[in-house]
């Protein structure tokens, strides 16, 4: 294909030159950004009077024209061009001829490819936030079922307190809320228009870049221009972004698959979220979850890729920065793939509450609550923490739970015992005398859903 370059060389380029050079196998996701970026940029250049008007609208017609000739199929991306923005100059040219080389007035690729992008990023952002808000959804729903569904919570997953499953689950949808927050936050800095920069240093035509901001939906434009075409920290908050959400989603994957286990089986998941094994024939295996937790790691390593390729870059573009665009579109790929596995996954999984309650019920989780019943009591607390331990001692001696160790027994450790002690140390009370604001009580749960469905609806 011939070099739009070509004039300071012949563009003759080597074709392991020409291929090494080439982003348009994976820019070529930005054709609609760079289609409707080139269309205001010529609105903006006819309104100003750089070209004429009627050269600014056939502009933007034969813009329209390819966008709709590649959505319907008609037009292939041709994968021998250089990049998107090359290409879709090349086919207005073909189509209009000299009127299309007028496009290119007063910009730069490199204030085309800082465009793209954002506009990419920020609808990619979109994207994540509707399916993080129906991962939160799903979540609620197994939350509303399981107000009173009482569990171990752990520390150093050893059982720890109880708690209810309704709980443990909103703890997820904070951090999900969190999530959705920091992709709105890194939004608002993404969301400045960097097209006018042009090369690095402005030009030399009157245009007006605030027109083309607002025509794209830009909340202001990029203040220096050398800074508009150097800037990535936005892909590098993206990403980073994204690592987070995977963070979480790793974190909740691995105790979907311990509670999957024999050893837990708190739950089972929809035989459509799980698979086989080649050779047990009794295995039933988490690997969406599994996938979850490793694919994590790639997001990280897109994280580590985006600083490391730009550390130490001089201003204004190098064209490391094409090396940018893999790893973000990679990280957005796998971010929107395991939120929408982990939808399904969560709506159709069984939740078992006999067996969490079985588990709840070894542990001596009630520990703290015979603590506390002295303190009520009048005792100080470490002496109750003493006593309460030695009684957990003589249990596990005869192999049985507090609930079971006989009235006479407790006072051998203390006058203070009597027999409202049962009632006191049961799983549900505990449960339900945990009333502090995000504690695991009903009344406290109930709060926490009309928070996380109030944030919904932000
Ligand atoms: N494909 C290039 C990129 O992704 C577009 C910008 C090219 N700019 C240039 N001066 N060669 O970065």
């Amino acid at each position: 294909m011939a070099k739009m370059w070509a004039g300071r060389t012949a563009g003759n380029t080597d074709k392991m030159a020409d291929d090494f050079n080439s982003s348009i196998s994976f820019d070529s996701r930005m054709y609609r950004q760079d289609i409707t970026g080139s269309m205001a940029h010529a609105a903006m250049l006819g309104a100003k009077g750089i070209i004429t008007q009627e050269e600014a609208d056939i502009l933007i017609k034969g813009l329209e024209e390819i966008l709709c000739d590649i959505e319907s199929g008609k037009l292939a991306i041709n994968m021998e061009a250089e990049d998107i923005h090359m290409f879709v100059e090349q086919v207005l040219t073909e189509r209009l001829g000299e009127i299309g080389k007028k496009l290119h007035t007063a910009r730069s690729r490199n204030d085309q490819v800082a465009l793209d992008l954002r506009m990419n990023l920020r609808e990619e952002a979109e994207a994540i936030i509707s399916l993080l808000k129906e991962l939160i959804n799903a979540l609620l729903v197994q939350i509303k079922a399981n107000k009173l569904t009482i569990m171990p919570g752990y520390t150093h997953l050893q059982r720890a307190q109880p708690i209810t499953f309704a709980h443990h689950l909103l703890a997820y949808c904070m951090m999900l809320l969190r999530d959705i927050d920091r992709f709105c936050d890194m939004k608002k800095r993404m969301n400045k228009s960097p097209i006018g920069c042009c090369a690095l240093a402005g030009t030399t035509y009157d245009t007006d870049r605030l027109f083309e901001a607002e025509r794209l939906g830009f909340d202001g434009i990029c203040m220096n221009s050398i800074d508009g075409v150097s800037d990535r920290d936005f892909c590098v908050e993206f990403v980073s972004c994204c690592a987070v959400t995977m963070m979480h989603l790793s974190r909740f994957s691995e105790e979907i698959i311990l509670w999957s286990s024999w050893e837990f089986k708190f739950v089972e998941l929809s035989d459509a979220y799980t698979t086989g094994s080649s050779i047990m024939p009794q295995k039933k295996n988490p690997d969406m979850a599994e996938l979850i937790r490793g694919k994590t790691g790639r997001v990280y390593g897109d994280l580590m890729g985006i600083l490391t390729v730009l550390k130490g870059l001089p201003l204004a573009y190098n064209k490391d920065m094409q090396e940018d665009k893999e790893g973000i579109f990679d990280a957005v790929d796998t971010v929107k793939t395991c939120i929408g596995i982990m939808t399904p996954m969560v709506e159709t999984m069984t939740v078992l509450p006999e067996n969490m309650k079985r588990a709840a019920q070894e542990g001596f989780i009630n520990a703290t609550d015979l603590a506390d019943y002295l303190v009520k009591k009048g005792m100080p607390f470490r002496s109750a923490y003493k006593i309460s331990g030695s009684i957990v001692a003589e249990c596990i001696k005869r192999r049985c739970v507090l609930e079971d160790l006989p009235i006479a027994e407790y006072k051998n450790y203390s006058e203070l015992f009597e027999e409202d002690l049962y009632g006191e140390i049961s799983l549900e009370t505990c449960v339900a005398k945990r009333i502090s604001l995000g504690g695991t009580s009903l009344d406290s749960c109930n709060k926490q859903i009309e928070f996380v469905e109030s944030e919904l609806c932000k």
